[in-house]
């Protein structure tokens, strides 16, 4: 895969696809981990002296244009993340949300456009001061972006006078949309930092762990995780399972799983989080790993009278830094992400921004948006 030194930005306008597509609450963003996991590429390009920096992304999944799902409240966040001044020392740590401003001080290095292409694009580049950093409007707002568009690509490339491509967009690299795929046919295009680094994190838990390799896999829909347990029980030293899938029966084919045999209940019965005993094979599991995987939460999380077990694991890793651990699935990030916030001291490995990307390319499958820059 070529990455950003494989490439001279200098003078260049550049074109990014970053996966901004963060939950938003009452128009503004709810959570900010995929916009501050997108700020060391940002920065990179800045002090390579990159002329415009123009990012792209998609937001939800509309049919349409939606108003509601505007990248506007986005590049309000860049802008105050940018602003706060410590961007530059997240190239490894991403800083918890809650030291950031909570309203945006005005910055003329971000501008937003409520286009994607065309001539109002062409001219707010032009507008863009040299250095400066312009969010185009949701790229699905085009039917043209999921169809792979080549003329869609063109327009934007043209509309932007961009000259080099950086997917830094990893959550978004499992799927051959033109902003991840046909884009890539027409400039020369690399990986930038945050999909090198968690390309880099998850290929070693695949072709060099260090061992014991411990996988965590909860989760509630056993269909999306019977491919990743399968995988790791081929790989894994361990496997051990909770969350829905455990409370719903899950018979495990290896002996190398271990699968919650206790649980929390509420009061109609439901089984809502592994119990204490399970929880506490689980940590003494952990207890001789040299990495641990983990992808699926333990327990109904959003419900902290069943969050107990996901938080004793979460904590156990994060006080663990010599264990190598690697959070991946939205719910799991999410939670630790939440975690992060009120505990800065917990430390991770990888917090994946990927969650269906993480999981497509753990189990093997297609990653055209990785492909396209070999
Ligand atoms: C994600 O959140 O997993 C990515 O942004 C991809 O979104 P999608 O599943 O709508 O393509």
């Amino acid at each position: 895969m070529k990455t950003l030194k494989d490439i001279d930005v200098k003078d260049k306008n550049v074109l990014v696809r970053t996966d901004y597509n963060v939950p938003l609450k009452d128009g503004r963003v709810e959570s900010d981990l995929r916009i501050r996991a997108s700020l060391p590429t940002i920065e990179y390009l800045k002090e390579q002296g990159a002329k415009k920096i123009i990012l792209m992304s998609h937001l939800g999944r509309p049919k349409g244009w939606d108003d509601e799902l505007s990248l506007r409240p986005v590049a309000e966040r860049l802008k105050a993340l940018l602003s706060s001044g410590r961007s530059g020392a997240l190239a490894q740590v991403l800083l918890p949300q809650k030291t950031m401003p909570s309203t945006a001080p005005s910055s003329p290095r971000v501008q937003f456009v409520d286009r994607i292409a065309g001539e109002e694009v062409k001219q707010a580049v032009e507008d863009l001061p040299e250095g400066g950093i312009l969010l185009l409007e949701n790229l699905r707002f085009d039917s043209r972006e999921k169809e792979n568009s080549s003329e869609l690509a063109r327009e934007i490339i043209e509309s932007t006078g961009s000259e080099v491509f950086v997917q830094d967009g990893f959550a978004v690299t499992h799927r051959a949309h033109a902003s991840t795929d046909a884009v890539t046919k027409l400039l020369p295009s690399v990986a930038g930092k945050l999909v090198e680094r968690e390309v880099a994190g998850l290929s070693k838990v695949l072709t060099d762990p260090e061992r014991p390799l411990v996988a965590i896999i909860g989760g509630a829909k056993v269909e999306d995780k019977s491919p990743l347990i399968e995988k790791f029980e081929q790989l894994a030293d361990k496997i051990l399972v909770g969350g829905k899938i455990a409370a719903d029966g899950y018979k495990a084919d290896s002996g190398k799983t271990y699968v919650a045999e206790d649980f929390d209940l509420d009061t109609e019965g439901m089984k809502l989080d592994i119990g204490p005993l399970s929880a506490g094979k689980i940590l003494e599991e952990l207890k001789g790993a040299k990495t641990v995987l983990w992808n699926g939460v333990l327990g109904k999380v959003e419900d902290p009278a069943f969050s107990t077990s996901t938080e004793l694991v979460a904590k156990f890793l994060g006080e663990h830094s010599e264990i190598t651990s690697i959070i991946c699935g939205g719910d799991t990030a999410g939670f630790v992400e939440e975690l992060m916030e009120k505990n800065p001291e917990l430390d991770y490995s990888l917090v994946s921004t990927g969650g269906g990307a993480a999981l497509v390319l753990l189990t093997g499958g297609e990653m055209p948006g990785l492909a396209a820059l070999a």
